[in-house]
């Protein structure tokens, strides 16, 4: 597979070949990027949000998977212009957070309260996913999520890795536990990217060339930034917990949906391992945040991650949901 995914123009430059012409760039970049991220995150411009999106998902998977050298300078510039796009994405989504315990606090109340955002959050009864449970989808539905799934989860496992990079010592342990499991717990050809794909070929091949839809690629985004880039563990924590604690609801309506869509159980082993596994790593994963929900600033960081994980989640159902809609729509006309 080969996932295709344009550069918006804005964020093209030329190969920079010194320190001084690195900064020049930056210098004459940076008011263009600063302006498409107020418009995106702060005006709510649909197009700049998108062509936001496709940048983030180039520098960031850069970042992540570390395919250019730290001493580049045009990864210097990337990352100082990306950066330039957190700021303002930061600004405007953590003036949006407020907790109802913050009035009275207690770490007691914060968790109880962070627990349940996660349990009623519109992701646990998202329509695409009670679409899938009651009527399934044809094979170029499922194809189309799992490309988009594919797109969006193929480095999960890195998120984890990122993670335990500014976790403390003594709370690695489940974060290694979770990160063995993802690589199929000591048997490689049951590592969960490979469980994927069995999906993914009972539905004609893993060749072929995708582009994803804008929601794959937020949801990408948001997962990196707070694992990786936050430089605030508990905002990973809240975003790695959230999606744990709400998975197996999840996966139970994904894996009926698949069923009803006509593959087999060998085929969805994926969807039906994560319900069981998930249930463990959420309850898993709310322990560890006991031990570090301290302040209201501590479940701050974690509501932002958590709900930015879920909101973007539920952004990635969207746009599935609105194509399968749209083309039952199509075939009824
Ligand atoms: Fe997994």
């Amino acid at each position: 597979m080969q996932i295709h995914v344009p550069m918006p123009a804005v964020a093209e430059f030329p190969e920079p070949c010194s320190w001084h012409h690195a900064v020049s760039i930056v210098d004459a970049h940076e008011p263009r990027i600063t302006a498409l991220a107020i418009r995106a995150f702060k005006e709510g411009d649909e197009t700049a949000w998108s062509d936001v999106q496709h940048i983030l998902y180039h520098w960031n998977l850069e970042e992540l998977e570390r395919t250019a050298p730290v001493t580049s300078y045009a990864r210097t510039v990337r990352q100082l212009l990306r950066n330039a796009i957190l700021r303002v994405e930061e600004e405007s989504r953590r003036s949006k957070l407020s907790l109802e315990c913050l009035e009275d606090f207690t770490p007691e109340r914060a968790i109880e309260e962070l627990e349940k955002i996660a349990r009623d959050h519109r992701i646990n009864n998202h329509p695409l996913l009670v679409h899938m449970e009651d009527n399934g989808l044809t094979p170029e539905e499922c194809v189309r999520f799992l490309d988009n799934y594919y797109a969006n989860n193929r480095v999960f496992h890195l998120h984890i890795a990122a993670q335990s990079l500014s976790t403390p010592f003594d709370l690695r342990a489940e974060l290694y536990q979770n990160l063995y499991d993802e690589l199929g717990a000591g048997t490689p050809s049951e590592a969960h990217p490979l469980l994927f794909l069995r999906s993914y070929n009972s539905l004609g091949g893993t060749d072929r060339v995708i582009e994803p839809f804008v929601g794959a690629l937020h949801l990408l985004n948001t997962k990196i930034y707070h694992t990786l880039l936050s430089g605030n563990y508990r905002n990973g924590l809240g975003a790695l917990g959230f999606l744990e604690l709400t998975m197996p609801a999840q996966m139970k309506k994904l894996l009926a949906g698949f069923r009803k869509s006509g593959l087999t159980p060998e085929e969805t082993i994926f969807w039906d391992l994560h319900i069981s596994l998930d249930e463990e790593h959420g309850d898993a994963w709310f322990d560890e945040m006991k031990k570090v929900l301290k302040t209201p600033e501590d479940a701050l960081a974690i509501l932002d991650g958590g709900l930015s994980v879920l909101d973007a989640r539920c952004t990635f159902y969207d746009s599935v949901y609105n194509t399968v809609d749209k083309h039952r729509q199509g075939k009824a006309a």
